[in-house]
């Protein structure tokens, strides 16, 4: 154990350069899976060499934690569907927000404490004790902040995507000037707190954040609720960076970075699949922005569409030269995965050109499509990115639209009054023939009727994504009848 305790420093540099390969592998399919490894040995590796190093610790408490942790986390990994996920993420966010706020409240207790017994009584037992200093004081302060407001932001979060009743998305032009107010006041505890050490300053600072957390995140649209859990993961990696300065330990610091800046990465370009700007995101809601719009009662206009037999659209298809296949949420709900993955297989048997394209907020999580066709086994070199495949929509003899909705949705492109004006798209109307498989006319996730289904091209198919797709297989098979 005196060996861990003495090359704790080498540990926390491998533990740091194993979190920095999980993340480079975490950025491929292919290599997603060592990436997972790695960041499991560098956590282990933390953990282990964090208890050793540890003062005095009270190893009950910390085993009890871990195996109370432990066996919440396993059965939420089992249980969690995928299409729950988000808010899964958010809820954990809060939690790292949470503990930002507990070790800053421990910290300066001790503090406290060891100020009060006085430098004698301390000497006398052998404790060196050192007035906290400024930096400190800044490090607990911040820590303690973007904690508080990570862990409330987070909660919230997690009751919009869980869509539970608490959860209620506030709008009025009381909201700027509360959040403003509320964020002077919890600077002001917190520089109050800087400078003086004064512990009412410190626990107002602290209710402040928790919220103004609250008051920042619920203006906030539905439609934007991934980029802010994106940013608060961002924030609670900052948080816990923050913290670690405050322990002293050099493995938080840099694994609280990483997952700060990644964070901020990946908000940056979620903003930017939507079209969107990150202070139009957070403060569009409160400025009166339409954020997740809805069709307003009355606009609804009857409408000709036509729709089809899952027989006569596998007809088509085993005809055609090539076939994008366009998946969205309704491919997740349905739970269609291998049954659109075995139909691919069957077209391509059939000397079909088979495609996925991936829209980069398709579903209801980054990467959702990915994650599911790569469960079904879909080949990564079949799987194309919205970039990659909008030039070749044109030569395209049939898109099948598998329960996607706003993203391809051509009023992004077509129509400056739409709420997603802007939001590049895929574009799935300039192919050859479209098909759509949704159970309903119902709207996506926006709220917004789409002009794709209306389409001279465009063939409606109707019924569950599975069950469907089963009956396209079956068709083109010859065994439907
Ligand atoms: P959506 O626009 O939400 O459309 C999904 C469609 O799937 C619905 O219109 C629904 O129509 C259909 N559907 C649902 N269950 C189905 C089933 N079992 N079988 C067949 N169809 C089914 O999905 P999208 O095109 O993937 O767009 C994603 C949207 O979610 C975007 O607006 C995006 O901004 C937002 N969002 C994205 C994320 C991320 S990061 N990916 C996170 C949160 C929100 P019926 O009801 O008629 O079947």
């Amino acid at each position: 154990m005196e060996f861990i305790r003495e090359y704790a420093d080498w540990f926390y540099l491998i533990g740091a350069v194993l979190f920095i390969l999980t993340l480079r592998g975490l950025s491929g399919p292919k290599t997603a899976i060592a990436g997972n490894r790695y960041g499991m040995i560098a956590m282990a590796i933390a953990v282990v060499t964090t208890f050793f190093v540890a003062e005095n610790p009270v190893v009950w408490m910390i085993l009890a934690a871990m195996a109370a942790g432990a066996v919440v986390g396993i059965a939420r990994a089992r249980t969690v569907p995928m299409t729950q996920m988000p808010e899964t993420v958010a809820l954990m966010h809060s939690l790292v927000g949470l503990a930002a706020v507990l070790i800053a409240v421990a910290a300066i207790i001790h503090n406290n404490k060891l100020v009060e017994l006085g430098p004698d009584l301390l000497a006398a037992n052998g404790v060196t004790f050192h007035e906290m200093s400024k930096v400190h004081l800044f490090e607990l302060f911040v820590g303690c902040f973007v904690g508080a407001i990570t862990f409330t932001a987070s909660v919230f979060a997690y009751g919009k995507l869980a869509a539970k009743k608490w959860a209620k998305t506030i709008s009025g032009g009381w909201v700027k000037p509360v959040q403003a107010l509320i964020f002077i006041a919890m600077l002001a505890a917190g520089i109050h707190f800087f400078l003086t050490g004064s512990m009412t300053s410190f626990w107002a600072m602290t209710g402040l954040a928790l919220a103004f957390g609250w008051v920042w995140i619920a203006p906030v649209g539905g439609g934007d609720m991934p980029v802010v859990v994106s940013l608060l993961n961002s924030f609670s990696g900052w948080a816990a960076a923050g913290i670690g300065f405050t322990l002293e330990n050099n493995m938080l610091i840099v694994a609280g970075s990483l997952v700060g800046s990644s964070g901020a990465i990946l908000s940056y370009i979620m903003c930017k699949a939507m079209n969107r700007s990150i202070i139009n995101v957070l403060f569009g809601g409160a400025m009166g922005g339409a954020a997740a719009p809805t069709v307003a009662a009355g606009a609804q206009v009857q409408r000709n569409y036509r729709s089809g037999s899952a027989d006569d659209a596998g007809f088509l298809m085993s005809n055609a030269d090539s076939v994008v296949i366009v998946p969205g949420y309704g491919m997740a709900q349905g739970r269609a995965q291998n049954a659109v993955k075995e139909l691919a297989n069957l077209l391509k048997e059939q000397g079909v050109t088979v495609r996925f394209a991936i829209h980069p907020v398709a579903g209801r999580m980054p990467g959702h499509m990915n994650v599911l066709l790569a469960e079904a086994d879909v080949p990564y070199e079949d799987i194309l990115e919205m970039d990659e495949i909008n030039s070749d929509f044109p030569a395209t003899d049939v898109v099948l639209v598998i329960g996607a909705n706003d993203v391809v949705n051509p009023a992004a492109k077509d129509d400056p009054n739409s709420p997603i004006y802007g939001m590049p798209i895929l574009e799935a109307h300039k192919a050859r023939t479209i098909m759509v498989i949704k159970r309903s006319m119902a709207t996506g996730y926006a709220g917004l009727d789409n002009d794709l289904f209306y389409n001279d091209k465009t063939m409606m198919i109707f019924g569950d994504a599975k069950k469907v797709v089963e009956d396209m297989t079956k068709a083109i098979n010859g065994t439907g009848h």
